[in-house]
């Protein structure tokens, strides 16, 4: 089987001859190519010039035995675009110019001519692909409502997000109407990605771990499933990534989604308990990569075998990590794991 046609059989849950691997964050600071281009040009300036996307989303399958390339962008392209002025300062997380903590600040969020000003991105997926002409798997992304609405209200990186969480409680109609606000422009990238030669699109709800399951019911779901829903519709697969979401697997049932990307403290066994039908990916720990190249040769193949031990086996199962690598990461570790899920194949 060729990369791509493994990633997409993976995607559809069918027979593979062994599961395909790519690695959230992929294509980050851990490699010295990408600090090379980031050294000489901006964070933005890489998201919105195709050929520097391009470049970067390359490097690391360049490198590795990965099955997947994954677009260069940022999830943090929908606020920016809708008016929050995002900027990424050195060794600090995001910061937003513009918070939104009133119903005044959700009225100056600029929905028209969105997608004009978010083009950059389908454009990266569109020169990507044509690059790529089929040798990978390719997805698209966007974040989830949650977490965007929760970076929105936060202004930025935070460790428990407690402006954000106490608005659910405190306002929720105006919560509510902005996820709806982020749900609706989800859709519109999300399916300009796909209809830009992406193969599939994750939604990346980094932070929806933080609720307790009721809240997630309560507040996220909807909005969720009014992008999800329409994402999927394109025919193509929605997978949703949740960190620390071991607590929402039952509620996952209710979300209309293909897949579920878990992190490193769930396990496929328990995830294939609670969604017989999903596809699954994950779950390895980014800390792993840290611990030496045994260790990770040693790690990968336990799970490459609890997934063969799977009631319906590995189909449907695509191995990844539980969140994105870290910056420090080894790349001997990173080509120790893509080796060891290669050398499953017959
Ligand atoms: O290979 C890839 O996956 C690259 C594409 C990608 C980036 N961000 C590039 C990026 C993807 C899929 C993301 C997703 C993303 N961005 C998430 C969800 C995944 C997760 O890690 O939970 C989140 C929460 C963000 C928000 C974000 N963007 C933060 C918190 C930061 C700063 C700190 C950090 O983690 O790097 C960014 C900036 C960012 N996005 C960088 C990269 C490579 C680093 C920017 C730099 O070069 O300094």
């Amino acid at each position: 089987m060729d990369r791509r046609q493994r990633f997409l059989a993976a995607l559809a849950r069918q027979p593979v001859d062994r599961p395909p691997v790519w690695l959230m964050r992929q294509a980050g600071r851990y490699l010295s190519g990408y600090r090379a281009v980031r050294a000489e040009h901006g964070f933005w300036e890489v998201c919105r010039t195709p050929e520097l996307s391009t470049r970067v989303a390359l490097e690391p399958l360049q490198r590795f035995a990965l099955d997947a390339a994954i677009v260069f962008s940022d999830i943090l392209v929908v606020p920016e675009a809708l008016g929050a002025g995002v900027s990424f300062e050195k060794g600090e997380g995001p910061l937003f110019t513009n918070v939104l903590r009133s119903r005044a600040d959700l009225a100056k969020w600029n929905t028209t001519g969105l997608m004009e000003r978010l083009a950059y991105v389908p454009n990266a997926v569109k020169h990507l692909s044509q690059t790529l002409d089929g040798s990978h798997g390719l997805l698209g992304f966007t974040g989830a409502p949650f977490t965007l609405f929760a970076y929105s209200v936060e202004g930025g990186g935070s460790d428990d997000f407690r402006h954000a969480r106490a608005m659910l409680a405190s306002e929720p109609g105006l919560a509510r109407d902005a996820m709806n606000v982020l749900a609706d422009a989800i859709v519109e990238l999300g399916l300009a990605e796909l209809a830009a030669g992406a193969d599939a699109v994750q939604l990346f709800d980094t932070w929806g771990g933080l609720l307790t399951k009721d809240e997630y019911r309560a507040h996220v779901v909807p909005p969720l499933n009014r992008a999800a829903s329409k994402l999927r519709a394109s025919g193509k697969p929605v997978i949703l990534f949740i960190k620390g979401g071991m607590h929402l697997l039952e509620v996952l049932e209710e979300v209309e989604v293909d897949g579920v990307s878990l992190d490193w403290r769930t396990s496929f066994t328990e995830a294939r308990a609670a969604l017989p039908h999903h596809l699954l990916q994950g779950q390895l720990d980014p800390v792993l990569l840290f611990a030496g190249e045994e260790a990770v040769r040693q790690r990968t193949r336990a799970l490459l075998d609890e997934l063969d031990a799977l009631p319906g086996g590995n189909r449907g199962c695509i191995v990844n990590l539980g969140h994105g690598i870290l910056p420090q990461t080894p790349e001997r570790s990173v080509a120790a794991l893509c080796e060891e899920v290669a050398a499953r194949a017959p």
